[in-house]
């Protein structure tokens, strides 16, 4: 796939944000926000930029001093920047894992939002760490994410047992899926609290859901398929079809039957809500 025609293809997921706005508004009564002064936003794993601008921008005080997106994938951040937007609204490729924080963003930041993007860290204490450190002292971060299953990584899991595709999706062989044992609560408690975050309140939510069409739901987890890089270019077709094979096992969809892919169908994305803060200051 070409890589602009990536983000476009993520930035035509229609879907109603509803259940995700009103999750941001419940949980947003607890911020604890500066009455005066800047208050800076960054929004972690943006993609082309629907929920920051749609749920996220509206919601924040008007005085708002900055919100900035930061994406892994370069593709992404190029969309949203060709998008016309408040001037305080800036865009950046970042690894939210990343080994070296940018100086700029250090202590930084009175919030962090994140939606939909945890689940593809693989090194989620370094993200959390990197969080905090974003953070200005009692600066709070409210991060959505799935737990219990990752479609995408589960296709990779399957196709890692292939031949064909195990070079390229080794390190998925024994995946499994983050807070999906009994221990998920402490699993996750120690998650933050050893990347020094101290919880305000979480939730595992297993109602969360998306109604929309079929094909709507394969572009989603097409656009969400981040190995395409490494297939060569002869193979990627057929990597394409088995890794839709492969998810229309996985959710029992069948995605491959052209004629049915405009029916609506309603898929359950049991999702994981923390809101926590940095108590520490910075070094
Ligand atoms: C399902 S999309 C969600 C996008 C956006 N939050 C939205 O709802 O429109 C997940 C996004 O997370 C990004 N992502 C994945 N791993 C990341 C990482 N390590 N650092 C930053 N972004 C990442 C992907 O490139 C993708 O754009």
């Amino acid at each position: 796939m070409g890589s602009t025609s990536h983000a476009m293809k993520y930035s035509k997921f229609t879907c109603s944000f509803e259940k995700t706005r009103n999750t941001y508004k419940e949980w947003s009564k607890l911020f604890n926000s500066p009455k005066n002064g800047p208050f800076a936003i960054m929004d972690i794993g943006c993609g082309s930029g629907q929920v920051l601008m749609e749920v996220l921008e509206p919601m924040f005080p008007e005085n708002y001093s900055e919100l900035v997106g930061i994406d892994i994938d370069p593709t992404m951040i190029e969309y949203c920047k060709n998008l016309k937007l408040d001037s305080r609204i800036s865009f950046e490729q970042m690894d939210i894992a990343t080994k070296k924080l940018p100086d700029k963003f250090k202590n930084r930041f009175n919030l962090l939002c994140s939606f939909f993007c945890l689940m593809y860290v693989t090194d989620l204490r370094r993200a959390l760490r990197n969080s905090r450190d974003m953070l200005k002292l009692n600066g709070e971060l409210l991060y959505l994410f799935l737990h219990r299953i990752n479609p995408v990584w589960e296709c990779y899991k399957d196709l890692s047992r292939q031949e064909e595709w195990k070079p390229y999706t080794q390190e998925f062989a024994d995946f499994i899926p983050r807070y999906s044992g009994e221990d998920r609560e402490l699993e996750l408690q120690a998650d933050f609290t050893e990347s020094g975050l101290e919880i305000i309140k979480y939730e595992f939510q297993s109602d969360y859901s998306i109604c929309t069409t079929r094909r709507n739901i394969l572009n989603l987890f097409e656009t969400m398929n981040s190995l395409y890089h490494r297939i060569p270019e002869d193979k990627k077709q057929n990597f394409r079809l088995d890794y839709v094979i492969s998810l229309s096992n996985y959710v029992g969809v069948d995605f491959l039957k052209e004629e049915s892919l405009e029916e609506e169908i309603e898929m359950f994305f049991p999702t994981v809500v923390v809101h926590a803060r940095n108590t520490q200051t910075a070094k």
